[in-house]
């Protein structure tokens, strides 16, 4: 399958630069075409800005949107890779989400509402964060995290499955507790 890895983390040293590698790694060596999108590293304009929303409306998009949508459109199976910050994505990947996907390419509105567009199979989430599990399963935040992305996103653009893995602690974990969590990112290849 061609997956494409957005990849949203400043850091090349971070825990999800760990991430990164280690699935991407996992995910070729199981025969499938990986193509990693490093949105800080790409430098990738995250504000969609009056002209963006004209020149869609036009549908006469920016190069950039474009070249991105090309990405999208290639491959068969999406992968999000970032750091929690503030209970959502760092703003970089909410501004790629905005600028990419556009109406009639991701989703249209049509007579009972909006429908998804995207025709992947698969998509698969990793999430880090600097809470712990107990609090965010007694407080009710995992579904915070999980469903913007995975239904209020991704469902609602047409994506069939979404799968969403989130390691909790990072900053704060053992070393040995970080292998294993990405002895589970290895885990996540094998069932893509
Ligand atoms: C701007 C910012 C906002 C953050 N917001 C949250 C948050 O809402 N919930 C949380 O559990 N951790 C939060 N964190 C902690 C990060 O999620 C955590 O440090 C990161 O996932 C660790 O992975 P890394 O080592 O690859 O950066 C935040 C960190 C930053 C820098």
């Amino acid at each position: 399958m061609n997956i494409l890895l957005v990849y949203a983390h400043p850091n090349p040293c971070s825990f999800n630069r760990a991430i990164l590698e280690v699935l991407d790694g996992a995910l070729r060596e199981r025969g499938h075409a990986t193509c990693i999108h490093d949105l800080y590293h790409m430098q990738f304009r995250a504000t969609l800005d009056g002209e963006d929303l004209a020149r869609n409306w036009r549908g006469d998009l920016a190069d950039d949107t474009r070249a991105e949508q090309d990405a999208v459109r290639w491959a068969q199976g999406l992968v999000f890779i970032y750091p929690v910050w503030w209970f959502g994505p760092p703003a970089i990947l909410k501004g790629w989400i905005d600028r990419i996907f556009t109406r009639k390419f991701a989703f249209d509105f049509g007579p009972s509402g909006m429908r998804g567009l995207l025709t992947h199979e698969r998509a698969l989430v990793i999430n880090t964060l600097g809470g712990d599990e107990a609090t965010y399963q007694r407080e009710g935040w995992q579904e915070l995290l999980v469903r913007p992305i995975a239904e209020g996103i991704l469902g609602a653009c047409g994506v069939r499955q979404v799968v969403y893995r989130a390691f909790y602690q990072v900053p704060t974990v053992s070393p040995v507790e970080r292998q294993a969590m990405l002895a589970k990112v290895r885990e996540l290849a094998a069932t893509f």
